[in-house]
């Protein structure tokens, strides 16, 4: 994947690239300050345990120097009747980069790779406020659900191919390949 640059209202420049397993301890740092430690317990969360993300879909927005500014994942799902879809998440920036088109940036290439690669849904637990904007809404997960407590107006699709959640339903599992023991942090 090349990296992309961001055209972002900040004073540094970023660009979005492919995430380097490395970079594991800084991106859950950063997981943990732009959203306090709740992101370790959220439903979706049962869905990445112990698993990679989805091959080539978990990017991060960084500077010129290396230095982490964002994160996103997408992750191998099944619908309860065994449509393949895509689960996003989490997404966050660094705190003080808020609102300068990083996330914005990271929602664009986390949708517009997936479609390049084939993926025809994109699931997500989040704002609807936020996630609107890309397309999402909670108009086709009436039938799905998520194996655990979440809010059902937060659960939300974007379909990358128009009527692929048509008759999907039931509660998502993890289809995703195996984490290893030595990349299980990066299994988040
Ligand atoms: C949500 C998040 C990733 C957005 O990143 P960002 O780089 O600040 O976003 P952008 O610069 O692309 O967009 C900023 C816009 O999104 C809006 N926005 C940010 N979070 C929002 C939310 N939860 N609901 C609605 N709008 C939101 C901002 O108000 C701003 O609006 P404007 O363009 O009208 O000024 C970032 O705020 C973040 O990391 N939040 C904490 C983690 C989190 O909650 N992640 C999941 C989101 S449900």
């Amino acid at each position: 994947m090349q990296t992309v640059e961001i055209a972002a209202q900040s004073q540094s420049a970023f660009v979005i690239a492919a995430e380097n397993y490395t970079q594991s301890s800084a991106r859950e740092a950063l997981l943990t300050r732009a959203m306090g430690l709740k992101w370790k317990r959220k439903s979706s969360q049962k869905l990445r345990r112990g698993r990679r993300p989805s091959e080539g879909l978990a990017f991060i927005a960084r500077n010129a120097d290396g230095v982490l500014a964002g994160t996103v994942r997408l992750w191998d799902v099944a619908t309860g009747n065994g449509r393949p879809a895509l689960l996003l998440g989490p997404l966050a920036v660094e705190p003080s980069l808020n609102s300068t088109g990083i996330g914005k940036a990271l929602m664009s290439h986390a949708i517009s790779e997936p479609k390049r690669l084939g993926h025809k849904v994109i699931l997500l637990v989040g704002d609807s406020a936020y996630y609107e904007r890309f397309g999402f809404s909670s108009a086709k997960t009436g039938a799905l659900s998520m194996p655990g407590p979440y809010e059902r107006d937060r659960f939300l699709a974007l379909e990358l191919v128009p009527g692929a959640l048509d008759g999907a339903r039931g509660t998502l599992k993890a289809t995703g390949r195996k984490a290893k023991l030595v990349d299980v942090r990066a299994a988040a």
